[in-house]
């Protein structure tokens, strides 16, 4: 298992560019494939993750490949997929595996799917349930993978999600392509668009209003360019470096700035972070933006209800933020953080602990007591496999008093394998 020491940073005034947005190169994969003609994607994520989703859909007969700087896709059309000849691998993709359902459900043949030692400990059953009321047909372990999925005739639902899920939605809007009669998806509270988006501009039968989505089937979706742009995610971790270290202000660029995502800008906001939006542009149906921090006073706040799912990545790296703060900050209606890649609320709390930091856990969040500036303690990280764990403190580290050893780092590969190069560039 890899390690890394990172030494407290003094000042820091850089330009950065991070990696394509996870969420949406997994959908320009899945959509491409499923669309009739080519897809070029630009500045597609080369991360674990969305690899994995390419290697899918390679086994499922599509021809991806890439082309200098750029990957194309040979979408096949609807209901042209192949049987995959072994079980498809997600590795640790929750997305991947959760939309992927959504499409085998609706293939006329029977696959399997599975992931890595994290993703076989996730919940399936949010997708299999509404999938099986569409008609598809499924075995799994007590609703977990790996899952066989009996592909076949889908027919049309209207469904109310009962948690604030983009993986969800995402799986039934996409078997919804293939059904028999038209779908409706009610959102309590809004989770990320991108898949809506997307599918309108390749085309598809799709109507958004306010929470209420609703996709009529039998239209063919056409091969598109896309520009992926970077990913807010990963931007977030630079973002609050630009916070909390000293002397600093850090310009994050080209960054997808879609509402849904934006909980975070707010949140900085909020606990009174100086944060400035640039360059805003529309780049095929996603505003794209530069994002702009300096070194900050921060207070705590409260976290919860609808702004939640727009920011649920960005947790880890927020309690760092808030660890920073003065005063308290509450995060509550999170239990979602949960079911993601760790038990969230568990694996920042213990290491909020190991550096120093006064945190109560609770059922659906946390409260962080904030150390007004003081330096986070020297102690090792577990990052218990989690990227966005690892990457969250080695951000903490930055404003510690002799650094941190943040241990098991491979899984920074899944979703920002040039989080590290890009953190010395900081340093440099
Ligand atoms: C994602 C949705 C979110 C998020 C995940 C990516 C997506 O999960 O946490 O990292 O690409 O659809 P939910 O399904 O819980 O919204």
């Amino acid at each position: 298992m890899k390690k890394i020491h990172i030494n407290p940073l003094k000042k820091c005034k850089k330009s950065i560019l991070v990696q394509g947005d996870k969420s949406i190169s997994h959908r320009a994969i899945i959509i491409g494939s499923l669309a009739r003609g080519v897809t070029k994607i630009k500045n597609f994520l080369e991360a674990g993750d969305c690899l994995n989703t390419a290697d899918i859909y390679r086994q499922m007969g599509v021809k991806i490949e890439k082309k200098g700087a750029e990957y194309l896709v040979y979408g096949r059309g609807l209901f042209n997929l192949r049987q995959p000849a072994k079980t498809l691998y997600v590795g640790n993709s929750g997305t991947a595996i959760r939309l992927n359902l959504g499409v085998l459900a609706a293939q006329r043949f029977t696959s399997i799917i599975t992931g890595d030692a994290q993703i076989i400990k996730r919940p399936m059953k949010r997708v299999i349930t509404p999938l099986t009321e569409m008609g598809a047909k499924f075995e799994s372990h007590g609703g977990y993978a790996p899952v066989t999925v009996l592909g076949g005739v889908l027919h049309g639902i209207t469904y109310e999600m009962p948690e604030a899920s983009a993986q969800v939605k995402s799986a039934l809007m996409l078997a919804a392509l293939h059904a028999e009669s038209a779908t409706t998806i009610i959102e309590k509270e809004k989770s990320r668009d991108h898949t809506e988006r997307m599918l309108k501009y390749f085309g598809a039968d799709i109507k958004v209003i306010k929470n209420k989505i609703k996709i009529k089937p039998g239209k063919e979706i056409m091969g598109r360019t896309i520009y992926v742009p970077g990913d807010i995610s990963s931007a977030a971790f630079f973002m609050i470096a630009g916070l909390i270290v000293k002397n600093a202000e850090i310009t994050v660029k080209g960054i997808g700035v879609n509402p849904s995502r934006t909980g975070i800008i707010d949140a900085i906001k909020k606990m009174g972070g100086k944060i400035t939006i640039k360059n805003s542009k529309n780049i095929n149906g996603e505003p794209v933006a530069d994002i702009v921090t300096k070194t900050s006073k921060l207070k705590g706040i409260t976290i919860g209800g609808a702004m939640i799912p727009r920011l649920i990545d960005e947790i880890p790296v927020i309690a760092i933020a808030a660890a920073f703060a003065k005063g308290k900050t509450v995060i509550k209606d999170a239990e979602e953080l949960r079911y993601k890649e760790t038990d969230r609320i568990k694996t920042i709390c213990d290491n909020l602990g190991r550096i120093g930091v006064k945190v109560e856990e609770k059922k659906d969040g946390m409260i962080i007591y904030g150390g007004e500036g003081k330096p986070f303690k020297y102690s090792d990280i577990i990052s218990y496999g989690d990227h966005r764990i690892a990457m969250a403190f080695s951000i903490a580290a930055l404003s510690s008093d002799n650094g941190l050893l943040i241990k098991d780092i491979e899984c920074v590969g899944t979703s920002f394998p040039e989080f590290f190069n890009i953190l010395t560039k900081l340093k440099g």
